[in-house]
């Protein structure tokens, strides 16, 4: 497995730029810490933090050719904002290319919003991907700290704050994440 992450990184190096690299390091090691912690498998969990961004930097014309040759279900409100594509192409690309399984695939897919109901191993990809030390933003640590505490809290917390950050930009806010958060609110513990 050690060798797998080894050839993946060196393709991964490839495909990204240097910066969005770093931060899939970055997202590869907060997976390892936060899977040891919750108990989730750690090479999975180390796998699909290598690889979330992977398909990031194709362009738009890229992701849109991608999801409609490869039949890949989307939204309409995914096509406008298109960016969000990157996680089901990279999700198709890892279970077609490196045989990923069918949970690392849906937690590469939903990595930027969420769902409703995730597995542990999913929790640990979306907020990771929101606390690896290339975060620099403001509340990140109090996120970070969170997370090992509370993986549903500490996402709670995220979605609020990204919500007001898309607020503020007058950006589209795809419905996933409230349904994420409201799942969240509705269910975890206190
Ligand atoms: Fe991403
Ligand atoms: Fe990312």
């Amino acid at each position: 497995m050690e060798r797998d992450i080894e050839k993946l990184k060196k393709n991964l190096s490839k495909k990204i730029g240097k910066e969005r690299f770093l931060h899939s390091i970055g997202v590869m090691n907060m997976c390892e810490e936060l899977a040891i912690c919750y108990n989730a498998d750690v090479n999975k969990a180390k796998l699909i933090g290598l690889m979330h961004d992977m398909a990031k930097e194709l362009s738009k014309e890229e992701k849109l050719q991608y999801v409609k040759e490869n039949n890949i279900p989307h939204t309409s409100i995914e096509l406008q904002a298109y960016e969000i594509l990157h996680g089901k192409i990279a999700a198709d690309i890892c279970k077609k290319q490196y045989g990923f399984d069918d949970e690392m695939c849906e937690a590469i897919a939903i990595h930027t919003t969420g769902k409703e109901n995730m597995t542990i191993l999913e929790k640990i990809l979306f907020i990771a991907d929101k606390i690896d030390k290339t975060r620099k933003y403001e509340g990140v640590e109090e996120i970070r700290k969170l997370a090992f505490e509370s993986l549903d809290k500490a996402i709670i917390k995220n979605i609020d704050a990204t919500l007001i950050i898309n607020i503020q930009k007058n950006n589209l806010i795809l419905e996933e994440s409230i349904k994420t958060r409201n799942y969240l609110l509705l269910t975890s513990e206190n």
